[in-house]
């Protein structure tokens, strides 16, 4: 059996523990020889590496681990490449959100401004890993990337590494398969959907458990309980608030429109002014995040220095799951359909080309093979046209260096109310983006 090494981009990440289990559940199925951890800050990364140690230590001890921040030792012969890099970290994501809300504009990691701002701190970030590929790794490199904003990532790479051999992937799709899975009654397993759309930008259309079609009793409960599962009190505690709401909110969106089951994304773009009004704006996602799952990780390790000890089970995820799926796919050629952004190329038949959306493929070792999903309607083919302009405005920006370029993808950005108030966030945002983003003229 073919073995290989693979390396995590944001190796200091919050997922690292995740995607590391997970890996090392399938160590028979998926045969590594070197699991390399790179990231461009050595003290995040070492933190977290005191937990990969002992992951490794625990399941697969023979493996070959390296902790580094040199591009030319991590990407030497690489052969998978999973990028999970956070530009700008959470102090970053936080000054997206609460610039965006300061001007009664939805405050969010990857939607809204703060999506468009996080975009043009990733894009030469992203460019550059695939060009340290491109130089020291295998000639058939994967690049499967979960960096956000990926619909951001996606376009921009595609326009700038045409040629880059890089898989854009998001776990939000497959998360809701999994509260679909309890909502029906089945397995994650059993679950099969077609879906259209741009990355957390799309909707499921039909949704078949071991091929019966379900999708008419299954939009009867998202219209009522959005996707929260019917499970006991108890279970439904351990959802954290935040992502709680944001699935019971999907009810007011199918109940308006209940051609498809939706992404719980269109939240921001279809109930702006109600997600606004019951935000904290001195108390937004990222200080959760850093009071919540990353200050977990740090306690973690603390914890373990201090007694030597350390629960090992909790780091399983389906985010984990799903990238590991993903690569196996692309390592034996399984030929597996997973929801992934590609370019269009007439997938959805009324779209342009060069966007990237995200539907069902097939993942071979020769990449994703999209399935046709036919035209859409003129509502969804609407709201997408309009979301594809912005971020397709925001590459350009980004690549000319343009100020007005970047203040037309905030204009048209469906959360942003006016292109006055579009210019006094993009403002702001450029002073505190300083360090970070490509100079605008
Ligand atoms: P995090 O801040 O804990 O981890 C990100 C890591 O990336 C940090 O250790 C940081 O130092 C590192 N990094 C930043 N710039 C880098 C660079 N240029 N080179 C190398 N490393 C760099 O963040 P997190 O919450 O764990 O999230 C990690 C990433 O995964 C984010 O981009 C997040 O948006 C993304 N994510 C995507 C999906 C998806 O559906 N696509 C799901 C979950 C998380
Ligand atoms: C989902 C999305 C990701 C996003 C994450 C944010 O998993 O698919 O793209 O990064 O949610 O979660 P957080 O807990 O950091 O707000
Ligand atoms: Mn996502």
């Amino acid at each position: 059996m073919k073995t290989f090494k693979l390396v995590i981009v944001g190796g200091g990440s919050t997922y690292t523990p995740g995607i590391v289990t997970n890996l090392l559940t399938k160590k028979n199925e998926f045969k590594l020889h070197e699991l390399c951890l790179y990231d461009n800050n050595k003290e995040r990364q070492e933190t977290v590496g005191v937990i990969v140690k002992q992951l490794v230590k625990r399941l697969d001890p023979e493996l070959k681990l390296v902790f580094t921040t040199d591009p030319e030792e991590a990407f030497t012969d690489a052969d998978f490449i999973f990028a999970q890099m956070r530009v700008g970290l959470y102090k970053m994501r936080e000054q997206d959100e609460k610039i965006s809300l300061k001007y009664n504009v939805v405050g969010q990691e990857t939607c809204g401004p703060g999506g468009l701002a996080y975009g043009l701190r990733t894009i030469y970030p992203m460019a550059q890993v695939i060009d340290y590929c491109e130089k020291y790794a295998s000639k058939k490199y994967w690049i499967v990337n979960y960096s956000n904003p990926a619909a951001i990532v996606a376009k921009a790479m595609h326009m700038i590494r045409p040629n880059a051999r890089i898989l854009n992937i998001c776990d939000m799709p497959v998360a809701i398969m999994q509260l679909m899975a309890k909502i029906l009654g089945c397995e994650l397993k059993d679950i099969d959907v077609d879906y259209f759309g741009l990355n957390h930008f799309g909707w499921f259309t039909h949704v078949r458990v071991n091929g019966v079609d379900r999708t008419e009793e299954l939009k009867a409960y998202v219209k009522e309980h959005g996707y929260l599962p019917p499970v006991p009190k108890d279970q439904l505690k351990k959802i954290e608030p935040s992502w709680a709401n944001t699935f019971t909110n999907s009810k007011y969106i199918i109940n308006m429109f209940d051609d498809y089951l939706p992404n719980t994304y269109f939240q921001y773009y279809l109930l702006s002014d109600y997600i606004v009004a019951h935000e904290d704006k001195n108390y937004t996602r990222a200080n959760e995040v850093m009071d919540g799952r990353e200050k977990h990780i740090f306690d973690t390790v603390a914890e373990y220095k201090k007694t030597g000890k350390m629960d090992l089970q909790q780091f399983m995820d389906i985010h984990g799951e799903f990238i590991v799926d993903v690569a196996m796919s692309l390592a034996y050629d399984q030929n597996r359909r997973f929801l992934v952004m590609v370019k269009n190329e007439g997938a959805i038949e009324n779209l342009p080309d060069d966007a990237m959306v995200e539907v069902p493929a097939y993942l071979t070792c020769k990449g994703p093979e999209p399935v046709r999903v036919g035209k859409i309607p003129t509502f969804y083919k609407g709201l997408i046209e309009q979301q594809n302009a912005c971020e397709q405005m925001l590459c350009e920006a980004a690549i000319e260096h343009s100020y007005k370029k970047a203040l037309m993808a905030f204009t048209l950005n469906k959360t942003v109310p006016s292109a006055m108030t579009a210019k006094k966030i993009l403002d702001d945002m450029i002073v505190a983006n300083r360090e970070y983003w490509p100079e605008l003229k």
